[in-house]
């Protein structure tokens, strides 16, 4: 029997029967839901989206309360110990993972579509040298637009795929650049010889002196920390990717508004917030005041807490054990001791015990990208480099789906009545 939810409304005595579909009413379902032959019908009042699912998709499940992340079905932690950050972009993209000869082909087109149009870099030198790198990212991303002006054929899958491989390669050139340009030194190029995040290592940290040896733990820790952020469903920032991309604009131009959305503070701002947090409690003995400043509401505890994990975010445990990987190769940072106690305290409080406030993938992200001597500003920057295959892969998805048309909320209007203008002379 086909399932449905009956509305009895009290203001006309009527029933209605709505259909339940995979455990959902539709919310123009209650459009029908009317008080009198002027009201335009019932809507549902949802801020911040709590309870409103946007789309349906095959990409990410979570399970916030159990701590489940799972891309295309497969689980993060199996992803995380045995995938590439490039195989999973490939599954995350097209829904399988590849095969070997898919594997090579995805890398060919990916190594090939690296290097930033002359005319990009000349527009990332116009940047001041004190620029966030993320502001430069996003701008840049938005740029790759007014060159590639093919992107806007969405409906051509061919044209799709292009932008795609250019999207995943370009991004940690442009990251590298803004990182040297940060630095006053010039982009060093992309090498195909070296993987992915070996690369983009390669970018950012190679010398004129001598040439940079990638070291292997580092590599493969910044792997697994791009496989984590590759995508989280309807965040933040996809959603802004799925809103922009819904006006059908390129897949530039909408990457430029997602990467802003993550530049925020609670968002991919967040591992930057943990660092200059850190910083400031300075010592763990100051942590326990820290805590009661937090409890009184003024500041949050940042890296902790999150908007679908009500117990510990799975990626936060596989980075911790990362955290001591990279930390054998670099040496311990001083700001660990700071975070555990944090960790360790806060898991006791009642404060954030009630409120199901745990660590995020921030909390530890940052202290393991500070370890390999990445500044601060550049923490969001990694996280969109990662982001890059989970927004695309969304904006396809959502680009494909019959269903979706221009994203376009409602709103409960609360302002004047309508009145009629003063001239500025009649004014008081
Ligand atoms: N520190 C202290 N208190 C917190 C925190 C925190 N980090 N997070 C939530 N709370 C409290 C709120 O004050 C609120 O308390 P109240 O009920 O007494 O008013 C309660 O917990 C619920 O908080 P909301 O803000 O309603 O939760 P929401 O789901 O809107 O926010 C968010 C989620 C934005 C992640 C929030 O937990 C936060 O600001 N965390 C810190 C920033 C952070 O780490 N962001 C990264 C998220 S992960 C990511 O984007 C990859």
């Amino acid at each position: 029997m086909a399932e449905t939810l009956t509305i009895t409304d009290n203001r006309t005595g009527k029933q209605y029967e709505v259909p339940v579909t995979d455990g959902v009413i539709r919310a123009t379902d209650l459009r029908q839901v009317k008080s009198g032959p002027d009201d335009p019908g019932l809507m549902t009042y949802d801020p911040a989206f709590m309870n409103t699912a946007s789309c349906r998709s095959r990409i990410t499940f979570i399970d916030g309360d159990k701590g489940i992340l799972e891309y295309r079905g497969y689980p993060i932690e199996q992803l995380a110990e045995g995938s590439s950050y490039l195989e999973t972009a490939y599954l995350i993209v097209v829904g399988e993972l590849p095969t070997s000869d898919q594997l090579e082909s995805w890398k060919g087109a990916i190594t090939r579509h690296a290097a930033l149009p002359e005319n990009i870099e000349k527009l990332m030198e116009g940047f001041q040298q004190d620029a966030h790198p993320m502001g430069v990212f996003l701008s840049t991303v938005g740029a790759l637009s007014t060159y590639y002006p093919d992107a806007k054929h969405i409906s051509d899958e061919q044209s799709r795929s292009t932008q795609i491989h250019r999207l995943i390669a370009k991004v940690p050139t442009i990251a590298a650049y803004a990182y040297r340009h940060g630095i006053g030194q010039p982009l060093n190029q992309p090498d195909g010889n070296l993987s992915f995040t070996g690369n983009f290592l390669s970018m950012l940290f190679q010398t004129k002196e001598a040439k940079y040896k990638v070291n292997p733990v580092l590599e493969k820790a910044l792997d697994v920390l791009f496989i984590l952020h590759v995508d989280h469903e309807q965040n933040c920032s996809t959603s802004a990717m799925r809103g922009i991309g819904s006006s059908q604009v390129d897949p530039y131009s909408a990457m430029a508004g997602a990467a802003a959305a993550l530049y925020g503070p609670l968002h991919g701002g967040a591992n930057e917030a943990v660092l200059r947090m850190l910083n400031e409690i300075g010592h763990v003995d100051k942590v326990p005041a820290f805590i009661k400043r937090v409890k009184a509401g003024e500041g949050r505890l940042m890296g902790f807490g999150h908007r679908v994990y009500k117990s510990y975010d799975p990626r936060a445990k596989i980075i911790k054990r990362t955290a001591d990987e990279v930390f054998e190769v670099t040496g311990r940072n001083p700001l660990l001791d700071i975070a555990l106690e944090l960790e360790r305290i806060a898991l006791q409080d009642d404060y954030f015990v009630s409120r199901k406030l745990y660590p995020n993938v921030d909390f530890y992200s940052g202290l393991i990208y500070e370890a390999m001597k990445f500044p601060v500003t550049m923490f969001p920057v990694m996280f969109a480099i990662a982001r890059t295959s989970g927004w695309i892969a969304q904006w396809q998805e959502m680009v494909l789906d019959s269903e979706q048309k221009i994203s376009r909320p409602r709103q409960i209007y609360l302002g004047s009545a309508r009145r009629d203008y003063v001239t500025i002379a009649k004014r008081t």
